[in-house]
C-alpha cells in the first residue's frame, strides 16, 4: 500500500515538473485554438502576461488540462457557437476569475475581443 502511494506521488511530481518546464506560447489565438468561427474579434489571450499575475495551477491541472479557479475542469473546444456568448468560457473560466480578482473592465467585451 505504502509503495503504491509513493509510486503515485512520484508519477504526479514528474508530471507536474514536466508540465511546468514548458511555459507554452506567449499569446494564444483562442478562436483558432478552440476552432470557433468567430463573429467578434478573435480573442488573443495574453498567456505570458497571465503567468505574471496568476499561478499555473489557477488555470491548469497537473497534466496541463484547463481548470477554473475552483479546480473544475474546463473544456471549451466545441462549446462555442458563432455569435453566442458561452457559459463555460465566459462565466465559468475567464470572467469568473476576473471577478474574483477584481480585474478592471474584466467583463467588458473590448477587454478580450480587441480590434
Ligand atoms: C474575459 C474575456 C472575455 C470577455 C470579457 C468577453 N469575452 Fe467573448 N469570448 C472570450 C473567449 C476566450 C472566446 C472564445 C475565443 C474566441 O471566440 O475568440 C469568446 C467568444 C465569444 C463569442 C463566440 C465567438 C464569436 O465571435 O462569435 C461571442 C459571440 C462572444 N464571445 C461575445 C462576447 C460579448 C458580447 C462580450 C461582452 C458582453 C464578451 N464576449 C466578453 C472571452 C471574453
Ligand atoms: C489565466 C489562465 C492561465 C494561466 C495562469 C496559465 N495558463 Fe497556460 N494556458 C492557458 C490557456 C487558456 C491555454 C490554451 C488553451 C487550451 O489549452 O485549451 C494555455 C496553454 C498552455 C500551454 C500549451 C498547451 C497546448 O495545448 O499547446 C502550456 C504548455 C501552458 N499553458 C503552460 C502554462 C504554465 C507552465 C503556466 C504557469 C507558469 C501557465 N500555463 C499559466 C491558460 C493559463
Ligand atoms: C486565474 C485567473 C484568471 C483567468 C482564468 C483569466 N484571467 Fe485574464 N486576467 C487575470 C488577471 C489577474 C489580470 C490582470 C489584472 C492586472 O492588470 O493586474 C487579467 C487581465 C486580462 C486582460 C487584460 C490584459 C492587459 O493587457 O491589461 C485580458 C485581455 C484578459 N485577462 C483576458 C482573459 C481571457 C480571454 C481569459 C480566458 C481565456 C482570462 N483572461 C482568464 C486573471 C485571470
Amino acid at each position: 500500500m505504502k509503495k503504491i502511494l509513493i509510486a503515485m506521488l512520484v508519477v504526479f511530481a514528474i508530471a507536474l515538473v514536466a508540465f511546468a518546464a514548458d511555459k507554452g506560447p506567449e499569446t494564444i489565438n483562442l478562436a483558432d485554438k478552440w476552432e470557433v468561427k468567430a463573429k467578434k474579434h478573435a480573442v488573443i489571450f495574453p498567456h505570458a502576461f497571465h503567468q505574471t499575475k496568476n499561478e499555473c495551477t489557477e488555470c491548469h491541472a497537473a497534466d496541463g488540462s484547463l481548470v477554473n479557479i475552483d479546480g473544475k475542469a474546463i473544456a471549451p473546444k466545441g462549446t462555442l457557437k458563432p455569435g453566442k456568448k458561452d457559459k463555460v468560457v465566459h462565466n465559468e473560466f475567464c470572467i469568473k476569475c476576473h471577478k474574483a480578482k477584481k480585474v478592471k473592465k474584466g467583463s467588458s467585451c473590448n477587454t478580450c475581443h480587441k480590434k
